[in-house]
């Protein structure tokens, strides 16, 4: 794995090209944390795949030149021992007016079961824009529909099941029994497949990781039509930067069924608790940069590929500002000067 050298003490303002250049450094945090849990795939070991992700991350990053601040992260600071939400991260340069301040929301491993059992579906992902981009969201549950750029304002989170099925069909000009939706397999979603059963569209039903099946979702070409049900909020925020960079369509709304978390939403000044959010309110940055790294194979990136002299990876980069989505193949030539390179 190549480590990410620190940068010279340059000033730099979080303007158009500092979006793709940190783009570009966010490229290798992602792929790092991807090839380095990858190697723990398989193994059973869910708390060492996400420990090894989160560590690379953390090296990484802070080797970055921001002044970044975690906001959705892997817990409180009482609860984890690094990526905590508020902990500083980036490379302690001395900072300038220019330096970038940008907020980070990290998932290390999203679907630490898959790379763990070695099902697929699993990345490595983040989200960044400047301060207040993207939303503090509460580690609680979010009801979630995400679709494509077709289907804007062809759904509604109160709308019965079939009416969104019948409208979404309507839109991508196919028959609902055409269409896939991505679940994730849950007792709480008993009645929801039941609905999309009987309404006659076709189900994939997950094991984990509705983050990667939303950003499929927004994406032609990869037999994904919809995600439908409720899922983590943090990894609804993360959704939300790449459904933006994507022209696609979401709403969510956040599951507050414990007073500890009315407690918690009326602290972070949130008033409403029924609110339907957009991708927009949960990532209302003017700048954003979606990054995330295939390490288990998926509908829309490949897992990570160990070849003995190399590796490669299969990454997605977005930026909202300067409009550019990025597929990225890359192979890492870490092994000495004889390593081949294939095409394909
Ligand atoms: P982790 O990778 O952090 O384990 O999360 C996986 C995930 O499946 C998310 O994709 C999803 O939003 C959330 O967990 C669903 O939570 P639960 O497993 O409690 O239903």
């Amino acid at each position: 794995m190549a480590t990410l050298t620190r940068p010279e003490n340059k000033a730099r303002t979080f303007g158009e090209n500092l979006e793709s250049d940190l783009a570009a450094k966010f490229l290798r945090v992602v792929e790092n944390a991807a090839i380095a849990c990858a190697r723990t795939m398989g193994q059973g070991d869910r708390p060492l795949s996400d420990k090894v992700a989160t560590e690379s991350m953390r090296q990484s990053m802070d080797c970055l030149p921001m002044r970044g601040v975690i906001v959705i992260g892997e817990g409180e600071r009482d609860q984890a021992p690094m990526l905590y939400i508020g902990e500083k991260v980036g490379a302690d340069f001395p900072t300038g007016p220019d330096v970038p301040e940008v907020d980070i929301a990290v998932d290390p491993l999203e679907g630490t079961n898959l790379c763990a059992t070695g099902a697929p579906g699993s990345i490595t992902v983040l989200a960044a824009s400047e301060r207040g981009g993207l939303l503090h969201a509460p580690d609680c549950y979010m009801e979630k529909i995400v679709v494509g750029p077709s289907c804007k304002d062809a759904v509604e989170l109160d709308a019965p099941v079939a009416q969104n099925l019948k409208n979404i069909a309507k839109r991508l000009r196919r028959g609902v029994e055409d269409l896939v939706v991505m679940v994730l397999d849950r007792p709480r979603h008993e009645q929801l497949i039941n609905d999309i059963r009987r309404a006659g569209a076709r189900i994939k039903l997950i094991g984990d990781g509705d983050l990667s099946a939303g950003i499929a979702a927004a994406v032609i070409g990869t037999g994904v039509h919809a995600v439908m049900g409720s899922g983590g909020a943090p990894e609804g925020v993360i959704t939300a930067a790449a459904i933006r960079c994507l022209n696609g369509y979401m709403l969510g709304r956040l599951i507050i069924d414990r007073p500890e978390l009315e407690e918690r939403i009326a602290n972070m000044g949130i008033k409403d608790k029924n609110k339907i959010y957009e991708a927009e309110d949960l990532a209302p940055g003017k700048q954003l940069i979606f990054a995330a790294t295939g390490v288990t194979e998926g509908a829309l990136l490949k897992g990570v590929r160990f070849f003995g002299e190399g590796t490669r990876t299969s990454s997605a980069i977005m930026t909202l500002k300067t409009r550019k989505v990025r597929f990225i193949d890359s192979i890492h030539l870490d092994k000495g000067p004889d390593v081949k390179v294939r095409f394909a």
